[in-house]
């Protein structure tokens, strides 16, 4: 039996009393079912972890984040999928993502640089949300004076709006996006350049290359997969931080700690909470039969904390060994952007504790309402003005 409205993530206080609600789901209703809305959600690490291995019971095809968009990797089955993946996975190696860390460090220090000396700052808007776009940015090629306009159109799409349809939520903000790439690889079809655009224009596999759809879509997939998360990843880490001065002050004395740090901040508040999978087949778990059809929805976010899977899995702790967490997914969709996402975590840790060791919040952070990202509103901090260190 499901409590009505239980877990019901378009509500503005949601965020507020996630963990609570979590808790709750996995002890009792850990296949919950939302009375109204149609759609059931798995909240328990074991659960969400085999339904995301199992894509041929639990598909990504069809779910309503998906509708009115252009095919997109991780809205796709195998066999598409899998061929899609193995041609984008050329144009994105580990030494692609290797090479960028100086851009990346020159990035973190030039946003620091902007606001170390005033002795206060949002670090959300001023570091949070600067870095990702600009790493991504300048990875795709997308021009300096449009990244702007990318990061405004991007967050409207995830910010909920409850009482609006998902496919009007996401169609307008989708098209610019669209139309905008279009844009930039027909410049690039003419005329190649050394970024990932240019790339994957010729990325190929058995003579195959993309079509413009498929281009389209993987470039929309980057930034918005590519954006949001990455800067909630470092704000709540950085709250975090706040939040626990002892663990701070040890990474700011150990720095080649702040890899395992940052697996435990996405662990302790995943910046992905929950994404959508269709259930092919009635699929009975926990004495509950989930019919076919149904919108199943895998709490990321809820799997990260349960204590069936962690010891003290409330409590954030740094020196934890490596939490095997499910932050950047499971099997066949695992998180593509994973390794520049740490990368770029760790290296906006080492150079925020390097210029500002200690600060304080100015304020408690709110949540931004979201039914899918775990997002502070701003992060307003004080500390000790610093020069170059
Ligand atoms: C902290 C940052 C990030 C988090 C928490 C995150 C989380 C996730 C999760 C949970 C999935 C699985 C989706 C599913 O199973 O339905 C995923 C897939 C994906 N992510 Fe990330 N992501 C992050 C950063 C990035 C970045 C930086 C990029 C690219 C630049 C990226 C690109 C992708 C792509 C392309 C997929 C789809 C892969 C597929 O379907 O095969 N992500 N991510």
């Amino acid at each position: 039996v499901s409590e009505p409205r239980l877990y019901d993530p378009s509500r503005p206080d949601f965020q507020d009393r996630a963990h609570e609600v979590y808790r709750t789901l996995r002890d009792l209703h850990p296949v919950y079912h939302h009375p109204e809305a149609g759609f059931w959600a798995l909240s328990r690490f074991d659960d969400v972890r085999a339904a995301a291995s199992d894509a041929a019971r639990f598909s990504s095809e069809g779910t309503d984040t998906s509708q009115g968009l252009l095919p997109m990797i991780q809205a796709l089955d195998p066999p598409r999928h899998d061929s899609l993946r193995q041609l984008v996975s050329r144009a994105f190696t580990p030494g692609r993502m290797a090479a960028m860390e100086p851009e990346i460090r020159r990035i973190a220090r030039e946003l620091l640089d902007g606001f170390a000396l005033r002795g206060e700052a949002d670090l959300l808007e001023s570091f949070a949300r600067q870095l990702p776009s600009r790493v991504i940015g300048s990875m795709l090629g997308v021009p300096p004076e449009r990244r702007e306009q990318f990061l405004e159109w991007t967050e409207s799409l995830v910010e909920a709006q409850p009482g609006k349809p998902a496919t009007e939520r996401v169609r307008h903000p989708a098209m610019r996006i669209y139309q905008e790439f279009a844009r930039l690889l027909a410049e690039r079809r003419a005329r190649r350049q050394d970024d990932l655009m240019s790339a994957l224009l010729d990325a190929e596999i058995e003579g195959r290359r993309l079509g413009e759809d498929e281009l389209l879509g993987f470039c929309f997939v980057l930034i918005v997969a590519g954006n949001d998360t990455t800067t909630n990843l470092i704000a709540n880490g950085a709250v975090l931080l706040a939040d626990h001065p002892d663990q701070r002050k040890l990474l700011v004395e150990q720095p080649e700690r702040i890899p395992g740090a940052v697996e435990e901040m996405l662990r302790f508040e995943s910046p992905a909470q929950a994404l959508p999978r269709i259930a092919r087949e009635p699929v009975e778990l926990h004495g509950t039969t989930i019919p076919a059809g149904a919108l199943v929805r895998l709490l990321w976010g809820s799997a990260n904390r349960d204590e069936r899977a962690f010891e003290a899995a409330d409590r954030f702790d740094v020196t934890r060994p490596t939490p095997r967490h499910l932050a950047f997914g499971q099997g066949l969709h695992f998180c593509l952007g994973a390794n520049l996402a740490r990368l770029e975590a760790r290296v906006a840790f080492e150079e925020l504790l390097r210029r500002i060791p200690d600060y304080t919040l100015r304020e408690r952070p709110g949540w931004r309402t979201s039914i899918w990202a775990r997002a502070h509103s701003a992060v307003p901090v004080r500390f000790e003005p610093r020069a170059v260190g």
